[in-house]
């Protein structure tokens, strides 16, 4: 293994269409961080690619340009993510499986904000809301892709210019996300962004965990580092309230089972059918901070973020809304998601805090999930 094996495979790939070398199957002792590349399929938008991130433990996280999806992490053998092998599969609807989402993650209550007296009008795709950055989010497009390695990780950069009026925002923004997967199994997400005129962007990632790699979740046990919660409406619009934890199904503060309180009688849950909320994260004070972990099937993921949020998606699909991994309907809670965030509709929210973006600004977020 060395560090030409990126420009070999490209080169079998320009020869023969398929790489001939399976970065999975290279013997583990002579193992180097490496990434290998090939094409994944048609999109509205050009040829997809897939890259294949590697380290040193033999293990992989596959992620394509189209949506910055991350398609499949596989650790000791296990794949941990539901996602699919083919493009095509990504083209019919789906829940943003493993997806990069922008320019707002969560809602926008009634498509609408304002900034500075100024009012905007948002692509309404949930209902009345703005769900996920609108009809076509960041999910659905192409992104520019550059690759890069060292002996500690191997890192893919997706960026794109986001032009202004896009699903309504403001401003053109230069957006970007790397990825750096590193020989200690931490994935890195990095999301710098910058505009020409004041805009809002909460940037996040969509991945469906199941660490036991099958089944559902109900037996993960999760701990959050919450004290409170936002309450929602029948809408699925935050109240306002940031309400206790202690008490009710809510407080993961303790480990606990996803299943334990999750079919208790009680009004929030009832709302979405399990677990669709924003948990405000204790200790924000930009700083990168671990904030969940997650157990099952003899692993464990521990999550860091600098967010001040996560929305802890628990899949309530109705079972066999959408295809898993093998075509096989999702189980309901088939997977969950922890999507670390600034709360959904802060800019309409006065006790929100708006992640606003000015022009001169940048900015950055960071949230790594480690395997262990
Ligand atoms: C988020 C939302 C959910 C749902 C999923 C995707 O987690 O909060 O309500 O829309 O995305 O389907």
């Amino acid at each position: 293994m060395h560090r030409f094996f990126p420009f070999l495979l490209l080169l079998l790939t320009a020869c023969c269409g398929q790489p001939a070398v399976d970065a999975t199957n290279i013997e583990k002792e002579k193992l180097m961080p490496t990434i290998g590349e090939e094409k994944f399929g048609q999109t509205p938008e050009g040829l997809a690619t897939l890259y294949t991130l590697l380290n040193d433990k033999g293990n992989t996280v596959k992620i394509t340009d189209f949506g910055g999806i991350i398609t499949s992490i596989v650790v000791d053998g296990i794949e941990v993510v539901i996602g699919f092998d083919d493009m095509e599969s990504y083209l019919e609807p789906n829940p943003y499986y493993g997806a990069l989402i922008g320019r707002y993650g969560n809602r926008i209550a009634n498509a609408r904000f304002n900034i500075d007296g100024e009012s905007y009008s948002l692509a309404a795709n949930n209902g009345d809301n703005n769900l996920h950055g609108g009809i076509k989010g960041f999910d659905k497009h192409l992104w520019q892709a550059k690759t890069a390695f060292n002996d500690q990780s191997v890192s893919l950069t997706l960026s794109r210019l986001s032009p202004d009026g896009e699903e309504g925002f403001p401003g053109n923004l230069t957006v970007s996300c790397r990825y750096e997967w590193t020989n200690d199994n931490e994935l890195k997400l990095t999301y710098q962004a910058t505009t020409d005129k004041t805009t809002i962007v909460n940037l996040t990632n969509h991945t469906y965990f199941n660490l036991a790699g099958e089944g559902t979740i109900l037996d993960h046990k999760v701990t959050i580092k919450a004290d409170r919660f936002t309450p929602v409406n029948e809408n699925m619009v935050p109240t306002g309230e940031e309400a206790p934890v202690v008490g009710t199904p809510f407080d993961f503060r303790e480990a606990k089972s996803v299943g334990q309180d999750i079919k208790k009688d009680n009004a929030q849950l009832a709302i979405p059918n399990g677990y669709d909320h924003n948990f405000v994260l204790n200790s924000y004070d930009g700083s990168l901070r671990e904030f969940a972990t997650v157990t099952a099937g003899g692993r464990t993921m521990r999550c860091f973020t600098t967010e001040p949020g996560v929305q802890l998606w628990t899949s309530n699909f109705k079972p066999g809304l959408f295809p898993g991994r093998d075509g096989s309907p999702l189980p309901v809670h088939g997977a969950l998601c922890l999507e670390t965030q600034h709360f959904p509709d802060a800019p309409n929210q006065p006790n929100f805090k708006t992640p606003l973006l000015k022009p001169g600004e940048t900015y950055r977020t960071e949230t790594v999930y480690r395997f262990e």
